[in-house]
C-alpha cells in the first residue's frame, strides 16, 4: 500500500504519519485520534511532572489500545553566567517598563529539564512503544535500559552528523528535522537563529548517512508534502503544525486565530523566549531581540525572563506561538478526518507522479 513500509512495520501502524509531540499543545485526545486513524500519536512529556505524565498516559490508554510515543528533552541543567543574565535584563528592561512589570528577575530558577532516573523508571512502569528524544542523545546506559524493556527509540537530527551519532547510539528511527519546522529545533548543540538546513536538502542527505528509517519533519503540511518526503528517501513523516487547528489540540484561541490569519512568511526562528531556537509566529519582541546577537540565558531558564512579558503584553507585541512555515495548509478539522485526508492525498500525489 505504501512504497516504503519500514516505518509502518517498525511501529505497527497503517500510515507512516507521526503526530509530533508538542509539549503543552498535544493532548491524549489528539494522540488517541491519530492512533485510532492508523497513524502514530505522541505526547510531549518534556516539562511535565511525573504524575501528570501518568494521568495523561492513562487517559490515552482509555481512548486507544494502539501503540504511541512519549517524548522528552535531553538537555542538561541550564547554566547562565552573570554577564549574560545582566545583558539580557538590560535588553528586557524597556519592555518590562512598557508593561509596568518592574525590574526583570535577577535570579533564574534551578531546573532539571532533562531525562533523569525518575523519568526512566516511569518509562519502565508505563512501557510506551516508543520513547523519543529531542536535543541530543541520553547516556548509553539509559538507552540500554529502555531497549532492554523492548521500547523503541527515536531521536531528532538537524544535520547528517547528528543523524550518524543517533544511528551509532542504536536509535531505531531518526527524525530529519528541517529549518521550516515549527517548534524547537532539535539540534544537539545551541544554535543561532540563522543556522539550519531545509527539509528538502536535509532528508536525502540523512537518508544516505544512516541505516535506519528516516522520518522527515518540517514544513510538511499535506499529502503533497508527504509524497515529496517519501521521494526524498524518508520512510515516513512527523507533522506538528498541521495538527494545531484540530479541535483535539490544546492550542489557545489567540494562537488559533493568528494561525488562521497568518501567511507562510509570518514565522521566524527565535531564541528570545526559551534560550534555544524555535520557529514561531513573528512578534515585535522577537523581531527586536533578533537585532542583538547576544548569548541567551540557558534553555529553559530564559522563560523566567520572557514569561512575565508573555503574560502581560498583547499577542502581536509578545507571543510565542510555535508553528512551521506550512501553516496556511492547516485546517479546522478533527484529527481523524485530517489523517484520512493526508493518507488519501498522499496516495493521489504518488499516483499522479507515476502515470501508467
Ligand atoms: C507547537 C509545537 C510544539 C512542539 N513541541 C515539541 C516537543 O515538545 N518535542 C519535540 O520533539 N518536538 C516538538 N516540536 C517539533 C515537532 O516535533 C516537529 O519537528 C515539527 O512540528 C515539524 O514541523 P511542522 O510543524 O512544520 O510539521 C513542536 C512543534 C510545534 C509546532
Amino acid at each position: 500500500m505504501w512504497p516504503d513500509t519500514r516505518l509502518c512495520d517498525l511501529l505497527g501502524i497503517e500510515h507512516p504519519i507521526i503526530q509530533a509531540p508538542m509539549t503543552g499543545t498535544c493532548t491524549p485526545a489528539l494522540a488517541a485520534a491519530v492512533c485510532n486513524a492508523g497513524g502514530f500519536g505522541s505526547l510531549g512529556c518534556a516539562e511535565k511532572p511525573l504524575d501528570r505524565i501518568r494521568r495523561e498516559v492513562a487517559e490515552l490508554r482509555s481512548l486507544t489500545d494502539r501503540p504511541f510515543n512519549l517524548n522528552f528533552f535531553t538537555v542538561d541543567a541550564p547554566r547562565t553566567d552573570p554577564q549574560t543574565l545582566a545583558r539580557t535584563r538590560d535588553r528586557l528592561k524597556p519592555w518590562y517598563d512598557r508593561f509596568g512589570l518592574g525590574a526583570p528577575p535577577d535570579r533564574l530558577p534551578d531546573l532539571k529539564p532533562g531525562f533523569d532516573a525518575e523519568k526512566l523508571d516511569l518509562m519502565l512502569e508505563l512501557r510506551p512503544r516508543v520513547v523519543s528524544f529531542h536535543f541530543g542523545i541520553p547516556d548509553a546506559s539509559v538507552l540500554t535500559v529502555l531497549k532492554g524493556a523492548g521500547i523503541l527509540l527515536i531521536g531528532t537530527a538537524t544535520t547528517a552528523a547528528e543523524a550518524r551519532a543517533l544511528d551509532r547510539a542504536g536509535f531505531d528511527a531518526i527524525i530529519a528535522q528541517g529549518w521550516e519546522a515549527g517548534g524547537h529545533r532539535g539540534s544537539h548543540r545551541v544554535t543561532q537563529p540563522h543556522e539550519g538546513v531545509g527539509t528538502m536538502a536535509l532528508v536525502p542527505q540523512i537518508a544516505d548517512a544512516v541505516s535506519v528509517p528516516v522520518i522527515a519533519a518540517g514544513g510538511i503540511g499535506d499529502g503533497r508534502g508527504i509524497a515529496a518526503a517519501l521521494a526524498l528517501g524518508a520512510a515516513g513523516v512527523q507533522m506538528g503544525t498541521a495538527f494545531l487547528r484540530c479541535p483535539e489540540a490544546a492550542t489557545a484561541t489567540a494562537w488559533r486565530d493568528r494561525l488562521r490569519a497568518a501567511t507562510e512568511a509570518d514565522t521566524m526562528a527565535t531564541d528570545a523566549f526559551s534560550g534555544r531556537c524555535a520557529r514561531a509566529l513573528s512578534s515585535r519582541f522577537a523581531e527586536e531581540m533578533a537585532q542583538h546577537h547576544d548569548p541567551r540565558p540557558g534553555f529553559i531558564q530564559m522563560y523566567a525572563l520572557s514569561g512575565p512579558l508573555l503574560d502581560a503584553a498583547p499577542d502581536e507585541e509578545v507571543s510565542f506561538h510555535l508553528c512551521g512555515q506550512a501553516l496556511t495548509l492547516g485546517r479546522d478539522i478533527g484529527a481523524a478526518e485530517l489523517m484520512a485526508q493526508l493518507a488519501r492525498d498522499t496516495r493521489d500525489s504518488l499516483a499522479r507522479l507515476s502515470p501508467r
